[in-house]
């Protein structure tokens, strides 16, 4: 009897024991959670095209995303999400939309540590999507393949229309001295991916620019600067 009392005893002690590690483990992979710091990322990362009226279903909240957690995690390790859709490195664009490797591990501690939802207090403010706001249609410039300029242009960003899904395509921009400048290399470019490619710095193109490299049955629309300083930046 004594001695039964005695080993339950000590099984509980165990038991809390393991009980206590296994919470300070779980208080280890926990400590990301949705609202303060995924959310975060994901607005930043994915949400200009997992909304509602986006590209592709919302990942907007905690509720949204959670049943993802998985595929989330396949992707962002393949680095097939979020799809750029084009060779780094030719042409400069500022809406580049990598993870950084910081935001990759906390993604994937988050679902590895069972994908916690934190405090929704901790939200930030629901994300604005300023650079998907299309500007004026009379305002973008619509070149295809061969295009030549009448009038020298400069352009903010590009932004590939009806491109065959996955084809690889080297634009660029042949300028009236024989300088070659590179636009956008496309690469496994899907429509449903598509997106604007905004540039580091504004670019001036001459008259008698020649666009090269645009597929036949595609567009580029040429963006132009903000009108209004600060409308996008
Ligand atoms: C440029 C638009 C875009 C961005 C940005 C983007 N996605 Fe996607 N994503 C898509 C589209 C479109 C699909 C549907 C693709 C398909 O049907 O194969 C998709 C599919 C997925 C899928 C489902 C894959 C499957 O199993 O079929 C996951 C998970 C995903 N995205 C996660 C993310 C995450 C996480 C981010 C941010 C880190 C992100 N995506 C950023 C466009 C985007």
């Amino acid at each position: 009897m004594t001695t039964a009392c005695i080993r339950t005893g000590l099984g509980a002690a165990i038991l809390a024991g393991a009980a206590v590690a296994a919470e300070a483990h779980d208080a280890l992979t926990t400590s990301v959670n949705w609202s303060r710091t995924v959310s975060r990322i994901v607005y930043e990362r994915c949400a200009s095209c997992h909304r509602d009226g986006g590209t592709a279903f919302s990942l907007t909240t905690y509720a949204e995303a959670r049943p993802w957690a998985v595929a989330i995690r396949e992707e962002i390790f393949a680095r097939t999400m979020p799809p750029w859709g084009a060779v780094k490195g030719f042409g400069e664009f500022r809406n580049d939309r990598a993870m950084y490797p910081s935001q990759i591990n906390l993604m994937v501690s988050w679902i590895e540590g069972g994908a916690p939802e934190g405090d929704p207090e901790d939200l930030p403010e629901p994300p604005e999507y300023p650079e998907e706001n299309a500007p004026a249609a009379e305002t973008v410039r619509v070149v295809r393949n061969g295009a030549t300029l009448e009038s020298p242009v400069v352009i903010d960003g590009l932004f590939p229309r009806d491109v065959p899904d996955g084809g690889s395509y080297q634009i660029v921009a042949e300028l009236p001295d024989g300088r070659v400048e590179p636009l956008v290399w496309l690469y496994e470019y899907r429509n449903e991916y598509g997106h604007a490619f905004l540039l580091e710095k504004p670019l001036e193109l001459p008259a008698g620019t020649v666009f090269r490299g645009i597929p036949a049955e595609s567009s580029l629309d040429l963006i132009p600067p903000p009108s209004e300083p600060g409308v996008r930046d």
